[in-house]
């Protein structure tokens, strides 16, 4: 798998963590797949068939289409334009004046722009903000004269799959799709036909809507009981014992558990609905919410342990969430910075993630305080509760607002919280 020789049914531009899978499970399914990515060490990884990140069965599912020869890579967006299928899967972050920060997508249809011809079906795998699609498609017809949906088609077919369950869901989750003008919707479900989920038909506004509200839904899902945690300490109550009174038995309960909330997708697909809000500041205030979880965790910490100076805190957890190795936009990373700008003694352990860390015993080995960041499987084991109990301080402080330990307390001291954990 070295440079693109050859004519591909599909090509992927950007081989990140939605379109390496992707492009994958294409190839695996029979199809001739050109990938397109501009970072040569994640082409040499690939084309080495080496996994760039974790993903569940991902190694496996690489190793195979390495076998099989059916995919062939370039560093050249144009050399997308041999396949007659274009999946866009480049990153779309926010900039800060909230909005979309399309300039990767940009960037990719200028290259595009010379070599599409009519039959190209260009489909935008990527989350965008409302309007994207027809932007896109206005942009080949006003630069190329092309008359979307008759000769040239555009779609949005937005990736809706959680990191880790990619394999399953791509065969799974529906697979919406907003075609722009009479066949664009039409055309792009040939393509996802080699897969097994059922295919929605909709118009690219829907589908864009329908992809960053399903991501507002849980940002704001998660902040509810993020704000809960925050009202609680200010009212000397615990969180947990609220939150088991709201649903237990209740035919309207349901709020989630409190915890840090993040991720490149959560932290910024809601300014892709706020950037021309009906009601600005409200998801702005969700945000908010979330973004302070590290604030209020280090707060909580200084009340009950005074300055921070030359104290030893440990941070369980640098992934945005459990069990992946994907660490951007992880508010434990945050957590950090604020902790060393109280002049705190940082020891950090992670057991997936690519930042090198210390071991679990050298972490927390004379802390003073334990902080859980993220709630990965391992740390969830009550030999974690038990290693802290015995290396750590005496009155090591420790920090859990996931509720690892089925204690339910965001803040209590070591030995209180084996004394409730074993009772
Ligand atoms: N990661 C997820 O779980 C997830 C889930 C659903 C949707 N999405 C959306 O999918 C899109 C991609 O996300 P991701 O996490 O895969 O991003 P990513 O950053 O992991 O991947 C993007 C890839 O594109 C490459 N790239 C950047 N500019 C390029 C260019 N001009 N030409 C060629 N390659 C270029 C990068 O090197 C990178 O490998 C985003 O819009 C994201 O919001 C992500």
């Amino acid at each position: 798998m070295t440079a693109a020789h050859s004519t591909a049914e599909v090509s992927v531009v950007g081989l990140g963590r939605v379109g390496l899978p992707l492009a994958l499970s294409f190839a695996d399914r029979g199809l001739t797949v050109t990938g397109v990515d501009n970072d040569p060490a994640r082409l040499d990884a690939v084309g080495e068939g080496r996994m760039p990140f974790a993903e569940t069965g991902g190694q496996d599912l690489l190793d195979r289409v390495h076998a099989s020869g059916r995919l062939s890579l370039s560093e050249r967006v144009a050399d997308a334009a041999r396949a007659r299928f274009i999946v866009i899967t480049l990153g779309t972050p926010s900039f800060s004046h909230i909005e979309i920060d399309m300039r990767d997508i940009r960037s990719a249809l200028d290259d595009l722009l010379g070599v599409l011809a009519p039959g190209h079906c260009l489909i935008l795998r990527s989350t965008v903000a409302p309007g994207t699609t027809d932007f896109v498609a206005g942009y080949l017809a006003k630069h190329r004269d092309f008359d979307i949906g008759e000769d040239v088609f555009v779609a949005h077919a937005p990736e809706r799959i959680a990191a880790g369950r990619f394999l399953e869901e791509i065969d799974t989750l529906p697979c919406i799709i907003g075609g722009v003008g009479h066949r664009s919707g039409e055309v792009a479900a040939e393509l996802f036909a080699a897969f097994a989920a059922p295919i929605v038909q909709t118009t690219p506004v829907q589908a864009e809507l329908a992809k960053i509200w399903a991501n507002i839904l849980r940002y704001t899902n998660f902040a509810l009981p993020n704000l809960l945690m925050m009202d609680c300490e200010r009212s000397s109550a615990n969180v947990f014992e609220v939150i088991d009174l709201i649903n237990r038995d209740y035919p309207r309960g349901g709020i989630a558990q409190p915890g840090l909330t993040a991720g490149t997708c959560l932290r910024k697909d809601f300014a892709f609905s706020e950037e021309r809000s009906a009601a600005p500041g409200m998801l702005l205030a969700v945000s908010r919410v979330n973004e302070s979880v590290p604030l209020f965790l280090l707060e909580g910490v200084k009340r009950r342990m005074g300055p921070l100076a030359n104290r030893k805190v440990a941070v369980l957890g640098l992934a945005f969430k459990a069990d992946t190795d994907d660490e951007r936009d992880s508010l434990a990373h945050k957590l950090i910075r604020l902790l060393e700008r109280e002049l705190a003694d940082v020891s950090a352990h992670d057991p997936h993630v690519p930042t090198p860390t210390v071991s679990l015993e050298e972490a927390i080995d004379g802390a003073d305080a334990v902080i859980v960041a993220t709630d990965h499987a391992e740390f969830r084991y009550p030999r974690t509760l038990a290693a802290t109990t015995e290396r750590a301080s005496g009155d090591c402080l420790v920090v859990d607002p996931w509720n690892c330990w089925g204690a339910a307390q965001v803040f209590a001291y070591s030995a209180e919280l084996a004394a409730l954990v074993a009772s």
